[in-house]
């Protein structure tokens, strides 16, 4: 009998803090070994100038996630988990979203639902709340975080969704309590409603002015006050989709001043800008996404920001809404004003190609430090490290053998989403996932599915270390 059930050959592993030619055996969905002349297995692939690297680990994503205004998201378990695994990513970790006027726990038990039988690779949730009932405080979300369900984001902006600062404290009082991580979703809302009505009042309806209702001000201000009341609840925080480099300032800052506040961005702060925002007629509505896309120079900064550990994760914010469609963007019509297209893009089989060509093949960061950000570091953000993210005897075989070489042009009909558009269209990248692992079974082979829907498994997550207070 075969020592093990699968043998990656001569591929170049690279971790987080590692680079080097290694074979990797497999066994019973695990890495058993990693080292020369391993010996026999049942199936040899060989990875010859190709890079091994874990699984990615997309740490902020949207999938069939229940809406409010009449919108519908496009992606459901099975088509946005596939689109994942093409693109290299073996774990999502999207949100269970609770509806004012009902209870966090039947959000979750309705979103088991929703993934059963149908995720082809691995998942946890993240909790959404949006109505912090006494309940929900004393019992429902404690209760949740002994389950597995170890972080929940708090909007400070969407009138169906934001929290006001005393709800914020005390919830972050709760993280504390409870060693759960909260991701903070910051822009002001108050200002963003005046400046909508002006623009509005003045006509200014296209897409192009969803940058002119939320300008880094707005996100500036909001950072700076998440981190004010993190500082005050003495918790760790992590800022979502950070778009600025004046939000970046307020992170730096707060860390410099030894706050534990964390930071996540993603492909579209750094690929596309508000110009995106200006396409012709309402092509505009395809990048509108909250915060949006910035001005050109700021991507700059959040390379700065990449490079020099402001940030901790890269995510896709795939969030999918159809473009032709009166349940996507286009949810009035071809003349939907601004702030009632549904925010967000698809971008979760782009994510990690997009950072790859842009970042290390373009040398604004190491081969180390893109795993560590696609997939170390949000394994670690949400306990769920060394199971996921790691190359390493005893984790989870999860594994992209990813060819660094290879040139592809981005179009929409290649993807594997359930989106009529990317908004990256014809964007050239180095580099794409060639034969992807779940738990060792092969489920992407050179770029052809081989999984089956259902095959991924529910992960309960750990409390993080990373979300534990300082001590002093
Ligand atoms: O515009 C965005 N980012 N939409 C997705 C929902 C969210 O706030 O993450
Ligand atoms: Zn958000
Ligand atoms: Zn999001």
């Amino acid at each position: 009998m075969s020592q093990f059930d699968t043998i990656i050959r001569h591929g170049t592993v690279v971790t987080a803090s590692d680079t080097f030619v290694a074979d990797v055996g497999i066994k019973d969905g695990r890495i058993e070994a990693i080292g020369k002349s391993l010996g026999t297995a049942a199936q040899t692939l060989d990875a010859t100038g190709l890079l091994v690297l874990p699984g990615g680990v997309d740490a902020h994503c949207h999938l069939d996630q229940p809406t409010s205004d009449g919108s519908v998201c496009a992606d459901d378990f099975y088509s946005g988990t596939l689109s994942a695994a093409h693109g290299g990513t073996t774990t999502v970790i999207p949100f269970a979203c609770q509806q004012r006027g009902h209870t966090l726990t039947s959000a979750v038990d309705d979103y088991h639902r929703r993934a059963q039988d149908k995720a082809v690779i691995d998942y946890a949730f993240h909790l959404i709340v949006s109505d912090p009932t006494a309940q929900l405080i004393e019992h429902d979300l404690p209760m949740l975080i002994d389950k597995g369900y170890t972080s929940f984001k708090i909007y400070m902006t969407y009138d169906d969704m934001k929290l006001n600062d005393r709800q914020i404290v005390e919830l972050l009082a709760l993280a504390r309590h409870h060693g759960a991580m909260a991701m903070i979703h910051a822009e002001n809302s108050d200002l963003i409603a005046w400046l909508t009505e002006t623009l509005l009042a003045k006509g200014l309806w296209n897409p192009r002015y969803h940058a002119a209702s939320r300008p880094q001000v707005i996100e500036r201000e909001a950072t700076h006050r998440a981190i004010s009341i993190a500082e005050l609840a003495d918790v760790p925080i992590l800022i979502v989709h950070v778009s600025g480099g004046e939000a970046v300032e307020q992170i730096h800052w707060a860390q410099g001043r030894g706050l534990r506040i964390y930071a996540e961005t993603c492909p579209q702060y750094i690929a596309l800008t508000e110009d995106d925002l200006a396409r012709p007629g309402f092509e505009g509505a395809k990048c509108i996404c909250s915060p949006p896309p910035r001005h050109k120079d700021n991507q700059r900064l959040i390379w700065d920001g990449l490079a020099n550990g402001v940030f901790q994760i890269v995510s896709s914010d795939h969030a999918p809404f159809k473009y032709a469609s009166s349940t996507g963007k286009m949810l009035k019509g071809e003349q939907t004003p601004f702030n009632w297209v549904p925010n967000g893009m698809p971008g979760i089989e782009t994510r990690l190609p997009i950072l790859f060509s842009e970042g290390v093949v373009k040398g604004r960061i190491s081969l180390n430090r893109f795993v560590e950000l696609v997939s170390t570091n949000p394994a670690k953000m949400y306990g769920l490290h060394p199971r996921k993210g790691a190359v390493a005897v005893g984790s989870d075989a999860d594994l992209v053998l990813f060819d660094p070489r290879v040139k592809r042009v981005i179009r929409n009909a290649d993807l594997h989403h359930n989106v009529d558009y990317t908004p990256y269209e014809g964007l050239e990248v180095t580099g794409w996932p060639s034969t992807v692992l779940s738990r060792g079974q092969v489920v992407i082979d050179r770029g052809q599915f081989k999984g089956a829907a259902g095959q991924g498994q529910f992960l309960p997550c750990a409390r993080p270390d990373m979300a534990r207070p300082k001590v002093a």
